[in-house]
């Protein structure tokens, strides 16, 4: 399970005050400077960076506050580099598609996350990301690989239901969040290496290796609030050391995995594990060998490995907001169940029900498909996110951006905007997502913001959906679920993904 953020708040709220204190006066010359500017016009400063670290506990509440009382503003920050936050569309257009060339993930971003994420598709831009996006594209569109991660999504969707089904015959509560971290991961690990890792059975390597990589995430997310982390690195010290530690352990279970396959192919076997050569990794080993002609087992590492973190938090993480939704809106969980029941085949056992959930079946779930919608746009994965701009450049609203400036979206806070959604917003209304037939309606990705939009769009879109249908219908179709607590508070942790914290602790009760 990963380290906790709120065991380094205490050092870091005190690091914070300290640094508030230091910078004053240094902001107050800021202010000026800005204020000083000239013609072109900058979105209100409503704060510091610091205020994130104070509020850090609910830091996406406190920019939907911020948000109510103005659509784009800015938070004061030590460097050069203005900060500004949006909520407005027509922005989030302008840099996620209008002007794209002009916004990416830049340095800034690489350098936080290169020594996890490397060279792979989430830290870079211009040709290397253009060329794996290609790739990967084309991969993700092909029959053999949507078929390939059907089966395994129907087959680890029985496995979770078989361990549910356990806990409900001995009426022992569980923590469902853990157990779709563990699902997910064992499904997107096997799409991308064609191994089962097993952590769902409770394979010890497994486990160490899902274990160490959740813990490697968050380390890496304590660089975006400590300005230090630098420091720390060269020392050697603290979360630093833990987080060289930690990408060591994956590092050496990674390249295993590929060492191993890449060793099958060209000995001409099997594949092992699966039985199957439609795992990514094998595909990526046949594209860069036609054109090199040898294994890059860097490149592969980086690439594999963006698409296992790309694929699993952010699917475990709207499966399990998904299920406490369901929890607190039982008329919500009656109507999919029913869905679901007519989706599949009704009278079979969890594992032929599982294996009936066709794409085809999958299509005609629309209901389901509107309240996974829902929840994203109320609990989105990736609540906040960021781009760097490029070069000096004036937005839709008027204000400008100076190059090296870096401009954040916040879904969200966006997902709670009255003047987006309408009085109800805060609602958990799957109906706002259909049509008078009852067909799911799509919105503007500039204002549903959980995939990202434009060239950047979430790649793993109609995975990710496959998947969570398959899992929500094998759930809720054999079990009745219900909080186990049902007056405990549930409040998320910040985390890159939208984390429950204290875990998500359900009963469930097998359906007659
Ligand atoms: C509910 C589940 C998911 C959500 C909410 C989600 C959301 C997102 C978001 C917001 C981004 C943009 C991140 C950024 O660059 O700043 C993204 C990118 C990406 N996602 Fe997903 N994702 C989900 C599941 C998946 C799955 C299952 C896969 C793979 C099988 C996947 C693969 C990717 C990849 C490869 C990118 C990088 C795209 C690029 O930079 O061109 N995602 N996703």
């Amino acid at each position: 399970m990963a380290t906790g953020m709120p065991e380094c708040s205490p050092a870091m709220l005190v690091a914070a005050g300290l640094a508030v204190l230091a910078i004053c006066s240094y902001l107050a010359t800021i202010v000026v400077r800005h204020g000083a500017a000239g013609a072109q016009r900058y979105p209100p400063v409503v704060g510091t960076v610091f205020h994130q670290v104070y509020h850090l506990r609910r830091l996406h509440d406190y920019f939907t506050d911020l948000f109510r009382e103005h659509a784009t503003f800015r938070l004061l920050a030590p460097g050069g580099r203005r900060q500004i936050y949006t909520s407005d569309t027509a922005v989030v257009e302008h840099i996620l598609r209008t002007n794209f060339a002009n916004y990416g993930k830049g340095a800034s971003n690489y350098d936080k996350m290169g020594d996890l994420f490397g060279d792979g598709i989430f830290a870079v831009d211009g040709d290397k990301w253009k060329q794996q996006r290609k790739i990967a594209s084309y991969d993700f569109s092909t029959r053999a690989l949507r078929d390939f991660s059907g089966g395994v999504f129907n087959r680890n969707a029985a496995k979770l239901a078989h361990i549910v089904a356990g806990n409900a015959a001995a009426k022992q509560p569980m923590d469902f969040q853990a157990l779709l971290m563990k699902a997910t991961m064992d499904s997107i690990f096997t799409i991308a290496f064609g191994v089962d890792l097993g952590t769902l059975s409770g394979s010890d390597e497994g486990s160490r290796f899902a274990a160490a990589f959740d813990d490697a995430s968050e380390f890496i997310l304590l660089r975006y609030v400590d300005a230090f982390w630098k420091v720390s690195r060269f020392l050697n010290v603290g979360a630093e050391a833990a987080l060289r530690h930690r990408i060591k352990v994956v590092d050496e279970f990674v390249y295993k995995c590929i060492r191993a396959r890449a060793d099958e192919m060209s000995d001409g076997s099997k594949a092992h594990g699966t039985g199957s050569k439609d795992d990514l990794l094998s595909r990526f080993i046949l594209a860069t060998n036609s054109e090199t002609g040898k294994v890059d087992y860097k490149y592969l590492r980086d690439i594999i490995l963006n698409i296992v973190m790309a694929g699993k938090d952010t699917t475990a993480g709207a499966l399990a907001w998904f299920l406490y939704m369901m929890c607190k809106h039982p008329e919500v969980q009656e109507k999919i169940s029913k869905e679901a029941a007519g989706a599949g085949d009704a009278t079979s056992s969890i594992d032929d029900y599982s294996r009936s959930l066709t794409e085809e079946a999958l299509n005609k779930m629309h209901y389901l498909h509107a309240a996974l919608t829902e929840t994203l746009r109320l609990y989105p994965s990736l609540p906040l996110d960021n781009k760097e701009c490029f070069s000096d450049d004036v937005l839709p609203n008027g204000f400008s951006v100076g190059k090296g400036d870096i401009v954040f979206y916040a879904p969200y806070a966006m997902g709670r905007m009255e003047r987006l959604w309408g009085e109800d917003t805060i609602a958990f209304r799957p109906e706002r997502w259909l049509d008078e037939c009852g067909e799911f309606l799509p919105e503007s990705p500039f204002k549903f913001t959980a995939f990202q939009a434009g060239p950047r769009i979430c790649l793993g879109k109609e995975f990710a959906y496959r998947q969570m249908k398959i899992f929500a219908a094998v759930l809720l179709r054999f079990f009745v679920l219900e909080l186990h607590d049902k007056y405990a508070s549930v409040n998320y942790r910040t985390m890159i993904t939208l984390y429950i914290d204290q875990g998500l602790h359900l009963t469930a009760t097998a359906r007659c």
